[in-house]
Order: C-alpha cells, then sequence, then structure tokens
C-alpha cells in the first residue's frame, strides 16, 4: 500500500514512529512534513495529504498527526475526495475504512498513546471497504464533493 504522512509540530515524533511502523510492514510512505518539532500550521500538512490521496493515481492513504488530531483532520476534509476519520481507538479505524471506505486516518498524539495509535493505523490499513449498503452511503459523501467543486 502506498501513504501519504503529513504532520505538525506536535504530532512529529508519533509520525516518525508510525511511519517506521508502515515501512516495516513493506508500505510506501511519503513523508510530506513537517520535518521535526519547530512550529509550523497543521492545516499545511492535512491539506498537502488530503491533496496527495485525492489526486493519487493508484489508489492511496493518508496519515496524518497534530496534538488533537482535530485541526488537521478538519484540513483534510476540505480537500474533495478526502474522507479523513479522526481515531483513538482500532474499533473506529475498522468501522471508518469498512463503512465509510476512509481514506486518511487522523490522529492526536496529545490525545493516546504510541501503542494504540500504532493498533488504529494497523487496523485501518487491514481493512477493506465492504461496499453494499455502504456504497449508497458514501456515493452520497461523493455527491457532496461535487457540490463543493461546483460541479
Ligand atoms: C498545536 O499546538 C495544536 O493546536 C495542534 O497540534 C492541534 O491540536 C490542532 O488541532
Amino acid at each position: 500500500m502506498r501513504w501519504y504522512a503529513g504532520s505538525d509540530h506536535a504530532g512529529f515524533a508519533l509520525k516518525r514512529h508510525l511511519v517506521e511502523v508502515l515501512r516495516s510492514l513493506g508500505d510506501e510512505v511519503n513523508d510530506l512534513g513537517t520535518e521535526g518539532e519547530a512550529t509550523v500550521d497543521y492545516p499545511d500538512f492535512g491539506a498537502a495529504v488530503g491533496r496527495a490521496v485525492a489526486s493519487a493515481r493508484n489508489p492511496a492513504l493518508g496519515l496524518i498527526i497534530c496534538g488533537t488530531g482535530v485541526g488537521i483532520s478538519i484540513a483534510a476534509n476540505k480537500v474533495p475526495g478526502v474522507r479523513c476519520a479522526l481515531c483513538t481507538e482500532a474499533f473506529t479505524a475498522t468501522a471508518a475504512r469498512a463503512h465509510n471506505d476512509a481514506n486518511v486516518i487522523a490522529i492526536g498524539a496529545r490525545v493516546i498513546g504510541a501503542g494504540v495509535a500504532e493498533a488504529c493505523v494497523r487496523a485501518f490499513r487491514d481493512t477493506g471497504f465492504e461496499g453494499g449498503r455502504h456504497a449508497r452511503r458514501v456515493a452520497k459523501l461523493n455527491t457532496l464533493d461535487d457540490a463543493a467543486r461546483g460541479a
């Protein structure tokens, strides 16, 4: 699986850890920053990952992290084609993929520890979209994207 990852300063250390976890599983991760603990603005990184995932030629997933996960998930969800889920435990991460076909996972580095964050990312990575009745609902989400694009 191909991933795009991004964080602000608050999420930097956890992002570095989770990127290593994904690479150790054989995934390809393009880290879009930030590069250290100097203060930056989370919308820049949420938007960058969102745009990369939404415009990827082949299916890709996104991993974004800030202090709470809230700001960076809001930014990513402004990008049409992004379905970003803020997760604090693995059940939500699993359901976000199975039911919502979420393509970006957001984590709050000041909210959960590295072990729980890793469980969330592994659940997200290892779960596929169930389709069926969920496909109708995701199609309605896509209609909202079309409206946002002015299509
Ligand atoms: C940065 O201090 C913090 O506001 C940010 O990481 C995030 O929690 C915003 O939602």
